[in-house]
């Protein structure tokens, strides 16, 4: 009899918010299901954290790949799956988001035969000096199952020639995460530990496109501090750019406290009561459009939409960001704004329901055949 298995793919910070709910949706269904953890991130406050804070099983497999440069990272990341599905002849592999554990999984599944679930398929920046870019765009070419978060998704996949009959709309199940700990997120108790004022804004910044390049990490830091200069900044530093904006100066503003990643529930606290965020994140600019807190992006391009559209996001340049800033600041948070559709805390188990039918069509014509 072919296995049921489903095997879920986890590597970097962005992955567990997202896995957590289809995880915990299949577990009620009786669906049997071994998860992965590629390493890709390893620090405590990156990954371990999440695992404890989100209520997610223990891995059953840590591959340990840990940090590299994308084809060494992604290679590690492949040749370590490749050895596991051989073994445990999954019936589905589910990978998350765009990050380099997902596109390896799937490039070994798709290579294996082996069935392969996206999920936040659809989303495009198109802007492929974004190795997230390329992720998604490989990844989803080779899914089965397209697991989408909002409706531009769709349109996009089907330029790319991907059949409709694959892809569901499901909703977002980061925003399952979000409102299910909803209740555990603190601001006046993280805020009251790092000494923050009531007013105050929360950064965070990793994208290569800002802290790679010297001369980028010296605009971004001056465009930070013009924001400290009107108002206190939490910013709970990623380890990617540490030591280049360290050496652009950014540890100099007395109203910018640089601090290490925070868990999630402590971050979410800290965001729930900001004035502001000012980010590069992707996950981020979803979880502010929830929360309703004004978020200013620091990209040229969002393939996240339908957080500008519906939610509270603006994408702003470096130059412009003291500016944007002292508009939020003075503006105030919105007392109403609108969801996305589907970002209802249920898109984990819309998700479950299509993998269970899914693994149990996968079985049925292999039965009849043997
Ligand atoms: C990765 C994702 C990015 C995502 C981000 C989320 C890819 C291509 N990029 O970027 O889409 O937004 O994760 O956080 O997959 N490091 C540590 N400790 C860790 C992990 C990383 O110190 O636990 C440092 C290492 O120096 C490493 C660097 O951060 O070289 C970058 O890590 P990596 O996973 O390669 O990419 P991210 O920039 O984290
Ligand atoms: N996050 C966190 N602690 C932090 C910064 C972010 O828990 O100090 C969470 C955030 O709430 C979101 C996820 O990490 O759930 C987003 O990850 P990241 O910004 O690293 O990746 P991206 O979404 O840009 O791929």
């Amino acid at each position: 009899m072919s296995s049921e298995l489903v095997v879920h793919i986890t590597g970097a910070r962005p992955n567990f918010p997202k896995a957590a709910p289809v995880i915990r949706a299949l577990e009620a269904r009786g669906v049997s299901q071994e998860l992965v953890h590629t390493g890709q991130h390893y620090d405590e406050a990156m990954a371990k954290v999440f695992f404890r804070q989100l209520g997610l099983p223990e891995p059953d497999v840590d591959l340990g790949v840990g940090s590299g440069s994308h084809a060494r990272q992604t290679a590690a990341i492949m040749t370590g799956l490749e050895e596991l599905f051989l073994d445990r002849d999954p019936a589905l592999v589910v990978v998350y988001g765009d990050v380099n554990s997902t596109v390896g999984a799937a490039m070994v599944a798709a290579k294996l035969g082996i069935a392969l679930a996206h999920v936040e398929a659809g989303l495009r920046s198109f802007d492929r000096t974004m190795p997230e870019e390329i992720n998604r765009v490989v990844t989803d070419q080779l899914a089965d199952l397209l697991f989408t978060t909002s409706p531009d998704a769709l349109v996009h996949l089907g330029h790319e020639g991907v059949p409709a009959d694959r892809v569901h709309f499901v909703g977002n199940p980061m925003i399952d995460t979000l409102l299910a700990n909803l209740d555990r997120f603190d601001g006046d108790q993280v805020r009251g530990a790092l000494g923050l004022g009531a007013e105050y804004v929360v950064a965070t910044l990793h994208r290569p496109g800002n802290v790679d390049d010297p001369a980028d990490a010296a605009e971004l830091v001056k465009a930070v501090h013009a924001v400290a200069d009107q108002v206190e900044i939490a910013l709970p530093l990623h380890p990617r750019g540490r030591a280049r904006l360290e050496a652009a100066g950014l540890f100099t503003h007395e109203r910018l406290r640089v601090i290490d990643p925070l868990g999630y529930v402590e971050f979410l606290g800290l965001v729930r009561g900001a004035r502001a965020v000012v980010t590069d994140s992707g996950g981020v600019q979803e979880e502010t459009t929830i929360l309703g807190v004004p978020c200013l992006t620091l990209r040229p391009n969002t393939e996240r939409p339908v957080t500008i559209t519906h939610g509270t996001n603006r994408l702003v340049t470096r130059p412009e960001l003291a500016a944007a800033a002292a508009e939020v600041l003075a503006a105030g948070r919105a007392t109403t704004w609108s969801v996305p559709p589907l970002w209802d805390g249920r898109a984990g188990e819309r998700i479950a329901d299509v993998i269970t039918a899914f693994v149990g069509v996968a079985v049925s014509p292999w039965e009849a055949r043997g």
